[in-house]
């Protein structure tokens, strides 16, 4: 069976001469929900998402599928906020449970053995980076969803989707020149769907508290901070830096956060910097790249300066370990990837790209979170290994 998932209308999708056997378009998109990052899909109703809007069963649908075709408008080198509503809302065609595939943890399949082919087009003008993005996005959800990548194209818009040959590439945008002198306010941006619940808020939240702590110690003022969430209108007004909190989904930015930037584009001042501050639910922080090189594309269209940030892998420990010591064993790693954050943000500089260290190793990472899925599913009377696409 072949599925495109697609942010055309129903009507654009018919006349763009695409075959298909079942599509997820436009319409159902608008009309769906955000994931809320419960995890309902592996814990309490395995393979289904617990929102039962027209996404709720994308994960049985992927199941059923031989070919998925996603068909986008190209959004800072990778989806539009619909079609990443449609990627984030598939989780659940996963098993909860790890396997390592090319050195690093990724998810068990719930369908072993599915062989799942997977294809993009991504249309609108491009420049080259984003097209390296895009590649590199695609390649890892691929790997992440056992899929077999059979190719990324770049078509000029909408209407020329069947084209064989890719658009030209555009010429990308002079870098902008990063604002000068130490930042007055700086947004930070807590753009998990699970807010005051999540990693992320007690990772900003923990970067809040040493910031004036950093700043007494260099002898300048602190900025005065300004919080926000990706349901916002747009980003604070009148920062002259922004951090980007946000957990890694799908091995890019959560939809909500793709809508925010969509909406944002033009309200910052040229040059405004932007840090990031992510965390994932697996072990090595280096995944967390392609999701860094959305933001720069981001920054690059709006004319900002990416300024860069800090990844935290094992992402499930912050909050289990968060009234430990600081420094102590569990929380120094982190601690000390955040404090660096907070020396560049503070003097207006670079952060480079920084991976905060996990405690622990991954095959206990592993195992600790394996067993918390199990006994979350218990907790809901479910069986964390049920297959639904198989019962009809
Ligand atoms: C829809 C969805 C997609 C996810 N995709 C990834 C992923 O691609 N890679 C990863 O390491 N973790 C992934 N995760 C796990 C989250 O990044 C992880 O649970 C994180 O710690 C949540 O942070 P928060 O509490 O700040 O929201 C995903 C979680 C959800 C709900």
């Amino acid at each position: 069976m072949r599925t495109i998932v697609c942010d055309l209308t129903r009507a654009q999708l018919s006349a763009s001469g695409l075959a298909h056997d079942a599509a997820i378009c436009r319409e159902e998109l608008a009309a769906g929900a955000d994931c809320t990052g419960c995890f309902g899909c592996w814990v309490r109703t395995p393979g289904a998402c617990v929102i039962r809007d027209d996404l709720g069963d994308l994960g049985v649908l992927l199941a059923r599928t031989d070919e998925l075709a996603v068909v986008s408008r190209m959004t800072f080198g990778w989806v539009s906020p619909l079609v990443k509503r449609a990627l984030d809302r598939s989780i659940g065609y996963l098993h909860p449970d790890f396997r390592v595939a090319d050195g690093q943890l990724h998810h068990r399949m719930r369908y072993a053995g599915h062989d799942l082919a997977l294809s993009l087009r991504l249309y609108g003008p491009s420049t080259g980076s984003e097209r390296a993005c895009a590649r590199a996005v695609a390649a890892a959800n691929a790997l992440n969803l056992g899929a077999r990548l059979t190719g990324v194209r770049f078509p000029a818009d909408e209407k020329d989707l069947a084209a064989e040959n890719d658009a030209p590439p555009v010429a990308a945008a002079e870098p902008p020149v990063p604002g000068r002198g130490l930042p007055r306010r700086v947004a930070l941006v807590n753009a998990s769907p699970r807010r005051s619940r999540s990693a992320t808020a007690r990772l900003l939240g923990d970067l809040a508290e040493a910031l004036p702590v950093y700043a007494r110690m260099a002898g300048v003022d602190a900025p005065e901070l300004v919080c926000a969430t990706a349901r916002d209108a747009g980003l604070p007004a009148g920062c002259d830096a922004v951090v980007l909190g946000y957990p890694l989904y799908v091995d890019a930015l959560p939809s909500g956060l793709v809508d925010l930037l969509v909406r944002a584009r033009g309200e910052l001042a040229p040059g405004t910097r932007v840090y990031a501050l992510a965390n994932m639910g697996f072990y090595e922080a280096e995944q967390v790249s392609p999701s860094f090189s959305v933001i720069e594309g981001f920054c690059a269209e709006a004319g900002l300066c990416w300024s860069g940030g800090v990844a935290v892998g094992a992402g499930g420990m912050v909050l289990p370990v968060a009234r430990t010591p600081r420094m102590g064993m569990m929380r120094r790693g982190v601690s000390e990837a955040v404090d660096q954050l907070v020396t560049a943000l503070l003097a207006g500089a670079d952060a480079g790209a920084i991976e905060a260290r996990p405690p622990v190793p991954r095959f206990a990472y592993k195992l600790a979170a394996e067993a918390q899925w199990r006994r979350l599913a218990r907790e809901h009377g479910a069986d964390l290994d049920a297959r639904p696409a198989d019962a009809g």
